[in-house]
């Protein structure tokens, strides 16, 4: 797959150093990752270019090894550390090779580890809790002692300096947590705990203060240094952050600057004539000459009259714009021993077969230990946030007590007919509607499923069994206050049994409408598309329940069949009128007339048949909920299947379509900006550099 044939080599190639380099030096059981030719380009269907956000780049990483990708905002970081784990948007199409051990390989599920630029983290557990759930969700305990675990868990708070907030409650919506640098240090804890051997990390020293960013890079560092490969992007850090990094991959505008070691990144700078003025960290030297935004800083700032216009330089090399220097930085690169070196690495590492055994990836823990982690989290997390269901129970309560306020004490006379009907009709469909309150608190909870998926935290069964088992007590509690008020005071049809059966259809009533948001939440992963999605699903179940439109007036193509069949409103609304009028008699509409029977009101008024007993209701909805939960699951396989078949039939798709481009072949053009560059520092050492 290639976007574009590769462009004919404008250096000529006599004068480069075929450098060789032995893989003896790695650790055998490391990672080496190639990346070929990289590139990735948004299509532009509509009108307009194609916008190319990397363009042809092409490197390695090796075990033992920190690197650092550096340029400009927006100069394609997070975009190529997304291409390289291979998780890049959908809308984008990447071209290129990146190979693991010389191989095409799938870098998800645990394979490498991946710290996000956005700290996803559940609120409501504290710092000590998370890295504890983390550490026993994927450390393999059946070999682990248990003081073992506690010490690797008490090391990494300590080794990223988490000790003085190790109990605070990382903080959501309602609750003030710990920092922002807090959270990014858990955020990166929580990845480092099981010494993954492929490491990404995106900005991961944004936000913290140049102490802790020299400490949690001096960490990556040691991991590193241990055999591991890091990738990591970094925005301006210090010179003695800096200092720290093996590789520098500098780029500005998706284009490779320089790719080779950080402490010869200096000497090429120099080489091509921009040498850093000795009073500059190397890193801002290097940004500052690829960083267009520094032309306005110039221009304001002369503007401004904070530099005189005397000091202007009249040599041509000062005035040029920063885009130009850039284009011809990225030229002298593509000609230099640096380039050519790292063709030659990449060439070696990713032709070698069988350069690495293949190493355990992923959880370590057992299936069982997965399963009982993720639901004691899962429940504490439930437990302690107010919006997830305890508000909910509050609501259930005061919503309870004025229906049976309502209704109290509804009889048997002729018109406590309809009001039971009405009453029943409400519980099945109003108080079914308040299970979308929760969806937020969903949508949290998935969206770190997906982060910790990713990474291979845990499997796709564990995480769907957990989560309804951590919810069922709260469904109990929900079903049990709400039946248990209105049963007694509307006094439904008396005896246990008949209370217990309301009990069981609102439990398993509100635990699938639970399963049905949780459906939404995998297809709509956004708050307020999910929420109307979710809204508009329950409104056509109450539609189909059979108590706004009887059952057999319902019309039959569609709504009757298969509609109201699949409905479980309309399963657990029979049983439960089943449930309250059958044996009951009720006055007739004349005085004198002989009494009503339920079941021929049930039978002739609310058209529900009764060639099925109440049980099998409840079974149908029973078996709706597995249903419900079997296609949750489905779903969340589903999409980790066959996302990549569907991206890799969208980028030929989209590559056949291209290809008949003219406009797309061409090389994009970089505007050049013409801002007079001033040269303070370099000029007041001699330096013949046009960066100031
Ligand atoms: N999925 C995407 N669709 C469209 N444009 C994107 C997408 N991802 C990134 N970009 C654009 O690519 C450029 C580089 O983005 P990014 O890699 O996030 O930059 P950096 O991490 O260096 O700040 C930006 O201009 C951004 O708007
Ligand atoms: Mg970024």
């Amino acid at each position: 797959m290639e976007i574009e044939v590769a462009s004919k080599d404008e250096c000529g190639g006599d004068d480069m150093e075929k450098g060789v380099v032995g893989l003896s030096g790695g650790d055998e059981r490391g990672m080496y990752l190639v990346w070929e030719d990289l590139r990735v380009v948004v299509p532009n269907f509509g009108n307009g270019h194609t916008k190319r956000l990397i363009n042809g780049l092409t490197g390695f990483a090796e075990p033992g090894r920190i690197m650092a990708i550096m340029g400009p905002s927006g100069s394609g970081k997070s975009t190529l550390l997304h291409s390289l784990a291979g998780r890049l948007s959908g809308n984008v199409i990447m071209t290129g090779n990146v190979l693991l051990n010389g191989k095409k390989r799938s870098l998800h599920y645990g394979v490498a580890a991946y710290v996000t630029q956005e700290d996803i983290l559940l609120g409501s557990l504290t710092v000590r809790e998370t890295i504890t759930y983390s550490a026993h969700l994927r450390l393999p305990t059946k070999n682990m002692s248990k003081e073992k675990i506690n010490g690797i868990i008490e090391g990494t708070l300590t080794e990223m300096g988490l000790q003085d907030c190790a109990d605070h409650l990382i903080g959501n919506w309602h609750l003030r947590g710990i920092s922002g640098g807090e959270k990014k240090r858990l955020s990166i804890a929580l990845e480092i705990l099981t010494r993954p051997h492929l490491l990404f990390l995106d900005e991961p020293t944004s936000g913290l203060d140049s102490a802790s960013a020299f400490f949690v890079t001096q960490i990556l560092r040691n991991i590193a240094h241990d055999g591991r490969t890091v990738i990591s992007s970094i925005h301006q850090p210090s010179s003695e952050v800096f200092a720290l990094f093996d590789d520098l991959f500098l780029i500005s505008g998706g284009e490779t600057v320089y790719f080779g070691e950080a402490k010869m990144a200096v000497e090429f700078f120099a080489e091509v004539g921009y040498p850093c003025p000795s009073r500059r960290s190397p890193s801002d030297h290097f940004l500052r000459c690829i960083n267009s935004d520094f032309d306005n800083v110039t221009a304001s700032l002369i503007e401004s009259h904070r530099i005189p216009e005397t000091e202007k330089s009249s040599s041509l090399m000062m005035n040029l714009a920063t885009a130009e220097i850039r284009s011809m930085l990225v030229k002298k690169y593509k000609c230099s021993k640096h380039a050519a070196r790292a063709r030659a690495r990449v060439q070696e590492i990713s032709t070698i077969e069988g350069l690495v055994m293949e190493t355990k990836t992923g959880s370590q823990a057992t299936w069982c230990k997965q399963l009982s982690t993720l639901t004691k989290r899962s429940f504490i997390n439930m437990s302690r946030d107010v919006g997830y269901y305890w508000l909910r129970i509050i609501t259930y309560i005061v919503v309870s007590i004025s229906v049976g306020s309502i209704f109290f004490n509804v009889g048997t006379s002729y018109s406590a007919i309809l009001a039971r009907a009405s009453c029943g009709g409400f519980i099945s469909g109003f108080m079914i509607f308040m299970s979308i309150g929760g969806f937020p608190s969903f949508i949290e909870e998935m969206k770190i499923f997906y982060k910790e998926r990713l990474n291979g935290h845990y499997g796709v069964g564990a995480y769907v069994i957990s989560n309804f088992i951590s919810s069922f007590p709260f469904l109990i509690a929900m079903s049990l206050s709400t039946a248990t008020i209105i049963y007694h005071m509307v006094k439904f049809r008396p005896g246990f049994s008949h209370f217990a059966y309301t009990c069981l259809d609102l439990v398993s009533s509100i635990a699938v409408i639970e399963s049905c948001m949780m459906v939404v939440a995998s297809l709509v992963p956004n708050f307020l598309m999910g929420l109307i999605t979710g809204a508009g699903i329950i409104g056509v179940m109450m539609m189909t329940a059979g108590f706004f439109r009887f059952l057999p007036d319902l019309p039959k193509p569609f709504w009757r069949y298969p509609m109201s069949y699949i409905n479980y409103m309309a399963w657990a609304l029979q049983g439960e009128y089943k449930n309250d009028m059958i044996g009951l008699e009720f006055d007739p509409l004349q005085p004198g007339d002989p009494k009503l029977k339920g079941e021929v009101i049930i039978n002739t008024v609310l058209g529900i048949s009764l060639d099925h007993s109440k049980w099998w209701d409840l079974t149908v909805v029973i078996v709706i909920l597995i249903v419900y939960r079997l296609l949750f699951f489905t779903i969340l396989k589903f999409k980790e299947r066959a996302s990549p078949v569907f991206r890799t039939i969208y980028t030929k798709r989209t590559l056949h379509h291209l290809s008949k481009r003219p406009s797309f072949r061409k090389t994009p053009h970089f505007p050049s900006q013409r801002h007079q560059i001033m040269h303070s520092l370099s000029s007041q050492e001699g330096l013949n550099s046009p960066i100031h």
